[in-house]
């Protein structure tokens, strides 16, 4: 039927109008390029337009497609996009934040309230979710996605399509997914931002390829090419990438849709002129063109030279109005734009209670000695930092939708959700970070927080006499929101010095002291590590986020977050993740330090806290392994399980992970690699036995030819709390 009916429209096509189609412009918000679209309105009426990004509301949207429906020649509806990233209004953790529940439902219940909310807003498309494995914490982004490991990211792919999309794209409150970057975009030399990816097809079928593979699976129906260039050929020009590989090898039937100006950024990248680079993104695999007009300005002109053909531009057209048949946006052009329901349904208490539940589970418990936390809810606590009094700052990076103005601050949030129990006294204590213009570049988008241009010693002198009012200190350190994300790539990442020495002057006070770390990204902390007795990562929880560290740091939720990204010891060495390949010079296991083996002089191997890595209040006891059988065969499934006990005093959940090892094969494998996990609540005292099954499919790889192969031979099977503290056991594949 979609076929059919799509054929008989283009029949009616000029080919000026199949063009139109493939061109996405902005309204002129949240822009993140130098290159703004003009003239939109004439564009519809011309049918030069065939989606718009970053326009909100039913009545805005309506009066667009209303140009669209009724002053354009076919009429043909616009479908509208933005960035929905981690909520709409009702603002999540950020992605990685998210990643760090480990809570599958938890993660597609996100996606599915921002779907909620964003529909009700007018919008169809969001731009989400962002897949792209890093595991360079210098690159900004690396806040966007789920982190460094490919099982855990495709996991999550595959819930956050299902959250928006539903299933089905026709109703009125699901978006269409768009997966991102494709492909590699985490990747980027030295964690510089949109810089150059250069890796073998070995890595990238096994270790970056499968999250995009997954959402694609889970039925995204679209998918946006990365900035950044992949083995010579930016990914935007890369046929064998969107061709070969999306169209052939994965069966991809959805729409290809470039990054903010990319197509023109490949004029940069050295393959030619505005007409030139347009032709070759077409040919390999481009259907529409975000922002740039490259496609709408020299298309015709190609195809008139016999550069581009016309069956290209047919199908990139049939893509872009596919998808809109499958929003169903033909039958109703305005099923998205309801004024009722973007009244009744944006910031929905049940929406701000999941955000808190969310923010609560995101936030992972990095130290906690001599039991510093939970607080008593009683007398007096110091809050202080320059990300105590900044609501702007909660939300985190890619929150474009969210209202900075009605967000709560750390300070109000708790406030909120402690009344007269705890009395909060608070103080700036420091600035962002000593250099001006780095906390310019560091507050973008309305993320300020206030400069105090006073001498340190003295705004110190103040946050002390403030936090020697209190009981306990909480000092609300980190980055700001805008110190991650897009163009946010550093190359220091501890804490700023500002905040170090405030922090050290608050821990000569003597009272116990409480880290409560902001951070868009893996943050290197030996130093907080080894002299604060309390820390707290909270990354940005978004809308709610105030109120949830007050749940957590006073035990009404006990916290269960697992870093989804190794915490380096120090910047030196990245790129760092567990699952890395063994050498042929490893390290003796404990070893610091060995002549002529893999490791460095100054700083020892080991991250500050591994993959997986996070404490509750209580303590988990973990059983040896057992196994059903000792061998297997590629048909049979393996039984693996351990007894798990709450040994401490409070109830609380754990984070059980599966890793495994190929012992021997044809080629070199990593010491682990995440195949499974489940996330278990015990009471205190109770025990549980958890049973994981491990197939085939988990012992496969991608070998030389790139053959999805399992290999018989010896395997190591692990299982434990995170990627360092694990039990383990061996068993053998058979033929
Ligand atoms: O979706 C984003 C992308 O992640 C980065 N560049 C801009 C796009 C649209 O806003």
């Amino acid at each position: 039927k979609m076929d059919r009916f799509i054929d008989d429209l283009m029949g009616k096509m000029t080919i000026e109008e199949k063009i139109g189609q493939l061109n996405l412009v902005t309204a002129g918000e949240a822009t993140t390029g130098s290159v703004v679209s003009t003239d939109v309105e004439g564009k519809i009426k011309a049918g030069n337009i065939g989606g718009i990004f970053s326009m909100t509301t039913p009545a805005r949207i309506r009066k667009a497609q209303e140009l669209a429906v009724n002053q354009s020649r076919l009429k043909i509806p616009i479908i509208f996009g933005m960035d929905v990233i981690h909520g709409y209004k009702t603002i999540f953790p950020i992605p990685l934040g998210l990643a760090a529940t480990w809570d599958m439902d938890l993660i597609q219940k996100t996606a599915r309230v921002a779907a909620i909310e964003a529909s009700a807003d007018g919008l169809n498309w969001t731009f989400s979710p962002m897949v792209d494995i890093s595991r360079d914490a210098r690159w900004g982004r690396i806040s966007e996605g789920s982190g460094e490991d490919t099982y855990l990211s495709a996991r999550i792919a595959r819930e956050m399509v299902v959250g928006y999309q539903g299933d089905d794209l026709k109703k009125y409150n699901t978006l269409m997914a768009c997966v991102k970057h494709f492909a590699l975009y985490g990747a980027a030399e030295a964690g510089r931002d949109y810089h150059t990816t250069d890796m073998s097809l070995h890595r990238m079928y096994n270790e970056y390829l499968p999250p995009y593979k997954a959402a694609i699976d889970a039925g995204a129906q679209s998918i946006m090419t990365s900035f950044n260039d992949i083995n010579g050929v930016p990914a935007s020009a890369n046929s064998w990438l969107l061709t070969d590989l999306l169209r052939t090898d994965w069966k991809f039937n959805g729409l290809v849709v470039t990054d903010y100006t990319a197509v023109n950024e490949l004029i940069d990248h050295g393959l030619g002129d505005l007409q030139q680079v347009s032709a070759l993104s077409l040919k390999a695999g481009v259907d529409m063109d975000m922002v740039g007009e490259g496609f709408l300005t020299t298309l015709k002109k190609s195809l008139d030279e016999g550069k581009v053909s016309a069956a290209a531009i047919d199908r990139a057209c049939r893509y872009v109005l596919e998808a809109k048949y499958k929003l169903g946006l033909f039958e109703d052009p305005f099923r998205y734009c309801n004024e009722d329901r973007a009244k009744k349904e944006i910031g929905k208490s049940e929406h701000l209670q999941l955000a808190r539940e969310a923010a609560t589970k995101s936030f992972v418990l990095l130290k906690n000695a001599n039991q510093t936390l939970p607080l008593k809810k009683s007398g007096t606590v110091a809050v202080i930092g320059p990300l105590a009094n900044t609501g702007a700052n909660m939300p985190g990076t890619w929150s474009v939708s969210a209202d900075l103005a009605k967000t709560a601050s750390l300070v109000d949030g708790m406030r909120a959700a402690l009344g007269n129990q705890v009395q909060i006294v608070t103080h700036l204590g420091a600035n962002l970070t000593d250099d001006a213009a780095l906390q310019e570049r560091s507050t973008m988008f309305g993320r300020t927080i206030p400069r105090d241009d006073r001498p340190a010693e003295t705004i110190i002198a103040e946050a002390v006499a403030t936090a020697n009012k209190a009981d306990v200190i909480v000092a609300a350190l980190g980055e700001s929101s805008e110190m991650s994300g897009e163009s946010s790539s550093r190359t220091d990442l501890n804490i700023p010095a500002s905040q170090r020495r405030l922090l050290e002057a608050l821990l000569k006070t003597g009272k116990p002291v409480v880290l409560v770390l902001f951070a868009g990204r893996p943050l290197t902390l030996t130093w907080e590590n080894e002299h604060v007795p309390a820390i707290l990562n909270v990354w940005f929880g978004g809308t709610e986020t105030g109120k949830a560290v007050a749940d957590v740091l006073f035990g009404d939720v006990n916290p269960s977050g697992k870093l989804p990204a190794t915490f380096p010891q120090h910047v030196g060495q990245l790129p760092m993740y567990y699952s890395q390949k063994n050498t042929g010079r490893p390290l003796a296991e404990g070893a610091w330090f060995q002549k002529f083996r893999s490791n460095y002089l100054d700083v020892s191997n080991a991250p500050l806290y591994p993959f997986g890595y996070g404490l509750s209040y209580t303590t988990f006891d973990y059983s040896p392994i057992t196994l059903d059988k000792q061998k297997i065969t590629a048909s049979d499934k393996l039984q693996v399980s351990v007894q798990l006990k709450n040994a401490g005093n409070y109830d609380g959940a754990e984070v059980v992970q599966l890793y495994i090892r190929d012992m021997v094969g044809s080629q070199t494998r990593p010491i682990k690699e995440l195949k499974n996990f489940q996330k278990v609540f015990l009471k205190k005292g109770e025990t549980k036995t958890l049973t994981f099954e491990v197939s085939n499919e988990d012992l496969k790889f991608y070998n030389q030819k790139l053959e999805h192969i399992s290999e018989p031979g010896m395997f190591k099977v692990f299982v434990g709390g995170n990627s360092r503290d694990l039990k383990e056991a061996d068993f053998e594949l058979v033929n």
